[in-house]
C-alpha cells in the first residue's frame, strides 16, 4: 500500500500487530501507566478546555539511548490509548521524517507544512489521531547547532516549518496526540522540548528488567529449541554479565551467542550460559571502545 509522502504507514487501532510492543518493553509498570495516564489527560483536557487556559499541546516525547524500547513503547501507546476510548474512532500515523527532510523530496519546507496541514488532519478526520513522530530530531534539528555551511537552508525552513505545523496541528485539531521520540535530545529543538506536555526519559533497563528481557528472549528461543529453556534458571546471572547495555543489545546478545561457533549455530540447543556472557562482555567492550572515541 503506497503512503502520502512523509507517511510511513497509518492504521485503525486498536490493532493486533501492536499488542505486544506494549508488554514485551519490560520497564516500571510506573511509566507505562503514566504515559497512558499523560496522554488520555492531554486528550480529554485538549478537548474540553480552551488552549489558553490550559496550554497542553497534545505531545508526549520519549528521550533516552538507543535501543532502549522507545518506539516500540511509544507504538504500544498509541493502541492502548485506542483501548481505552472504545467508542472513538482511533486512527495510528507514523511519520517518516527522514522522508521529508531527504534531499531528493527537495521543498522540504511545503512538504512538511503539507504534512501537518492536509494529510495528518485528512487521515485522523474522524475520532482521534495518534501520530508517532519518530526520530523528530531529524524533523526538528536544533536551530541553534545548526550551521548554515554544513546544513542546507532547507533544513532551517522545514525546522521551521514542522514547529509551524506541529503548534497548528494540535492547536487546530484537538483530537490529535503527538508521540514523539528522540535518542538525541541535544540536539533537539528547545522548542519541540518546551512543547511537550510530558517527557520521559527511557533509561538502560534496570537489573530486574534485564532479567526479564533475558527470561523472555530464552522463553521465545525454548519454544523451538527446547534445551534452551533450561537457561532460564540462570537468568539472574546472566542480568548481572548484561549491566549497561540496551534492551536490543541484550535480545541480540543471546542470538549472537547461537552464532558463537558453527556447531551451536547448526542446533541452538547446545547453547551455553557462558557463551551468552562473552558475547555480553564482548558488547560492553565494543561499547566502552565507541564511548571513549566519542569523547575522545
Ligand atoms: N526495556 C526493554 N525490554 C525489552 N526489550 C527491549 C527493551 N528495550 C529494547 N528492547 C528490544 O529492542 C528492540 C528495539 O527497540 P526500539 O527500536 O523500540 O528502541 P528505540 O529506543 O526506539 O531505539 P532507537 O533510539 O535506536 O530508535 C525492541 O523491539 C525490543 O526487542
Ligand atoms: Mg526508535
Amino acid at each position: 500500500m503506497s503512503h502520502p509522502a512523509g507517511v510511513a504507514r497509518h492504521c485503525r487501532l486498536p490493532h493486533e500487530d501492536f499488542g505486544p510492543a506494549w508488554t514485551s518493553i519490560k520497564l516500571d509498570d510506573g511509566v507505562r501507566e503514566r504515559l497512558l495516564a499523560q496522554a488520555l489527560l492531554s486528550l480529554t483536557v485538549r478537548q474540553k478546555l480552551r488552549f489558553e487556559v490550559a496550554p497542553l499541546h497534545g505531545l508526549i516525547l520519549l528521550a533516552g539511548v538507543p535501543g532502549t524500547g522507545k518506539t516500540t513503547l511509544a507504538r504500544g501507546l498509541a493502541n492502548q490509548i485506542a483501548k481505552r476510548i472504545p467508542d472513538t474512532n482511533a486512527t495510528f500515523v507514523e511519520i517518516d521524517p527522514h522522508a521529508l527532510i531527504s534531499s531528493a523530496l527537495g521543498r522540504s519546507q511545503q512538504a512538511v507544512a503539507k504534512l501537518f496541514e492536509e494529510t495528518i488532519p485528512e487521515i485522523a478526520m474522524d475520532g482521534v489521531g495518534l501520530v508517532l513522530l519518530d526520530e523528530v530530531e531529524t524533523l526538528a534539528v536544533s536551530r541553534h547547532r545548526l550551521s548554515l555551511e554544513a546544513n542546507p537552508v532547507d533544513v532551517h525552513r522545514a525546522t521551521d516549518a514542522a514547529l509551524a505545523g506541529m503548534d497548528r496541528l494540535t492547536r487546530e485539531h484537538r483530537n490529535v496526540l503527538l508521540i514523539a521520540t528522540t535518542n538525541f535530545p541535544e540536539a533537539l529543538d528547545a522548542a519541540v522540548i518546551s512543547r511537550a506536555d510530558h517527557i520521559e526519559e527511557i533509561g538502560l533497563p534496570n537489573g530486574a528488567a534485564r532479567r526479564e528481557i533475558i527470561a523472555d528472549t530464552l522463553n521465545a528461543i525454548g519454544g523451538v529449541w527446547k534445551r534452551v529453556k533450561a537457561l532460564e534458571a540462570q537468568a539472574d546471572r546472566l542480568a548481572e554479565a548484561a549491566k549497561g547495555l540496551d534492551g536490543r543489545r541484550i535480545r541480540k546478545g543471546i542470538f549472537a551467542a547461537m552464532a558463537s561457533d558453527i556447531d551451536t549455530a547448526k542446533d541452538p540447543n547446545r547453547l551455553t550460559v557462558l557463551q551468552i556472557e562473552s558475547t555480553f562482555r564482548h558488547a560492553l567492550t565494543v561499547l566502552k571502545g565507541t564511548t571513549n572515541e566519542s569523547t575522545a
